[in-house]
């Protein structure tokens, strides 16, 4: 695990924008496993910025987003559909037929994981799975307590994650109380990992993840059994972080 630090929110967008950019120059039809949240969205930017100057292209690229909310179908504004084509997809020149996304309103949800799962082989794996951290520690909606072996699954929402969602609702009552998403072991089967994580509020998230107990209680932390993983954090996420621990201290132009 390589665990690199910013100085701030753009440089670490920067830094893992060149990370996806490097991945896809060395493989053109490389399968990527796309996060939600706030914080990919500064990376996206950097990745549209990359595409329009003509120095990647998403024309081979396939994309397997790591999860959906259940109940909401691809056109509702709050859905992680409408967040990848606003913050990515409208805007780069990936083909539709390589954008997949869970259906959050399936009618056989089990069928439409075993599908995934199927799609996600099929493709040959992920070849590098981009992932946030949720404040207790989640990785897509892999809540603490998820099995290790999970596979691509319906789950219930935590509290804690549904008031964390309710940014994304005007009203209370759309929050999803469930998600479809990718499991610890359709993650952990990536090739390679680039976790991460921004702001002060991320840090006991981060300290857990890279140096507490390996643990299904915490599930960011079984990442520290894969052996491909880049973590790249700001300043205040990293602050819980001994920095012994911390691999390369990067500033803008210089990063990984
Ligand atoms: C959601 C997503 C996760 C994401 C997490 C953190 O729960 N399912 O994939 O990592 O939020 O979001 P943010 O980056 O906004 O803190």
């Amino acid at each position: 695990m390589r665990i690199i630090v910013t100085d701030n929110y753009g440089e670490m967008s920067q830094a893992a924008a060149r990370t996806v950019a490097r991945q896809i120059l060395a493989k053109q039809d490389s399968v990527l496993g796309l996060p939600t949240g706030n914080t990919p969205i500064g990376m996206y930017g950097q990745l549209i910025k990359l595409c329009s100057h003509g120095l990647i292209s998403f024309s081979k690229v396939v994309t397997f987003n790591l999860d959906e909310y259940r109940g909401l179908s691809s056109d509702h504004p709050g859905s992680f559909y409408q967040y990848m084509r606003e913050n990515l997809f409208d805007q780069v020149d990936i083909r539709e037929e390589n954008i997949h996304i869970l259906d959050g309103i399936a009618p056989d949800t089990e069928g439409e994981c075993r599908q995934y799962e199927e799609e996600i082989r099929r493709h040959g794996g992920i070849d590098l799975q981009v992932l946030g951290i949720g404040l207790n520690g989640h990785i897509g909606f892999n809540e603490p307590g998820s099995n290790w072996g999970s596979k691509t699954r319906l789950v219930n929402l935590s509290a804690e994650t549904r008031r964390r969602e309710s940014r994304n609702f005007r009203d209370p009552g759309e929050i999803p109380t469930q998600a479809i998403t990718m499991g610890i072991r359709t993650i952990m089967r990536a090739k390679r990992i680039l976790l991460l994580a921004s702001g002060q509020e991320k840090a006991p998230a981060a300290k857990q993840a890279l140096r507490g107990p390996v643990t299904e209680k915490a599930p960011a932390s079984v990442l520290q059994l894969h052996p491909a993983v880049t973590v790249i954090l700001d300043k205040e996420a990293s602050s819980l972080i001994k920095p012994e621990d911390i691999h390369e201290l990067s500033t803008m132009g210089r990063s990984d």
